[in-house]
């Protein structure tokens, strides 16, 4: 175990372990945009950045990348970070001012304008921080690569190659499972799934035989029986509720010796 200074408090952190998971873990309110505990951390957003004192220099750097050492010393609430903290928070209400979770961290921080744009903050508009958490779940997560960042400036997205539905893309949803900024949108009608952010790559759904609803695309499916070919060949059929009832129902109806 390693101590830490937090705020003029110790903390026990891991051998290993980045700052930020440590002031999440400890209930530290701190805003982040691009961290996800299942996800290598980037830093980007520079929200979560911190002051930091070691080896008797003072500094100033994101906590989500900052490893964390014998000694090391942090503050979260200095005067520089909290102005910094607001800088950007102008910056997203003018790259995402449809964002509610924005929105939110803006107020919380008595960011009332943006000098970077003008805009009406409770303006539909768009919502993407271009924090990465997509493309990284489906890299990292799934390691299939649908979506990547894709032009250049005040024109940079995240999209499909070539701006395209994709025939890479399975329809899973772990990308607008870690967005957060509600980003992303999957419409399902009917018998398919549309992943309408990604240029409407539209999937089929499979039918579960028990219930006769939909529970994912037929091509997610095939991708955890591709990964996994340990799994039952007879729950491939079902959707989550029905292999829960289905589980349960084996367990009672099993004959069971006195
Ligand atoms: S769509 Fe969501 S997860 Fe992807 S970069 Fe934009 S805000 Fe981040
Ligand atoms: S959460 Fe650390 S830079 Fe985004």
């Amino acid at each position: 175990m390693i101590t830490i200074k937090i705020n003029n408090k110790n903390y026990e952190a891991g051998e290993g372990e980045t700052v930020l998971p440590v002031l999440i873990r400890e209930g530290i309110d701190i805003p982040h945009l691009c961290y996800h505990d299942a996800l290598s951390p980037y830093g980007s957003c520079r929200l979560c950045m911190v002051e930091v004192t070691a080896g008797g220099k003072k500094g100033i750097t994101a906590s989500c990348t900052l490893p964390v050492s014998e000694g090391l010393e942090i503050e979260t609430e200095t005067p520089e970070v909290v102005q910094i903290r607001k800088v950007l928070l102008e910056m997203y209400l003018a790259e995402a001012p449809g964002s509610k979770k924005i929105q939110e961290l803006a107020k919380k921080f008595g960011v009332v304008h943006s000098r970077f744009a003008d805009f009406d903050i409770e303006a539909k508009g768009d919502r993407c921080v271009l924090c990465g958490l997509c493309v990284r779940a489906c890299n990292e997560l799934l390691g299939i690569g649908a979506i990547n960042y894709a032009g250049r400036g005040t024109n940079s997205s995240i999209n499909t190659p070539w701006y395209e539905s994709s025939s890479a893309c399975i329809g899973c949803g772990a990308c607008a499972y870690v967005c957060p900024a509600d980003a992303i949108d999957i419409i399902d009608r009917g018998d398919e799934r549309i992943m309408e952010t990604w240029n409407r790559t539209t999937l089929k759904l499979k039918e579960c035989v028990e219930s006769k609803q939909y529970f994912a695309t037929e091509k997610a499916v095939e991708y955890v029986y591709g990964k996994d070919s340990d799994l039952p060949e007879d729950l491939k059929d079902l959707s989550a509720d029905s292999r829960r009832r289905k589980k349960a129902a084996d367990f009672v109806l099993k004959p069971r010796r006195k």
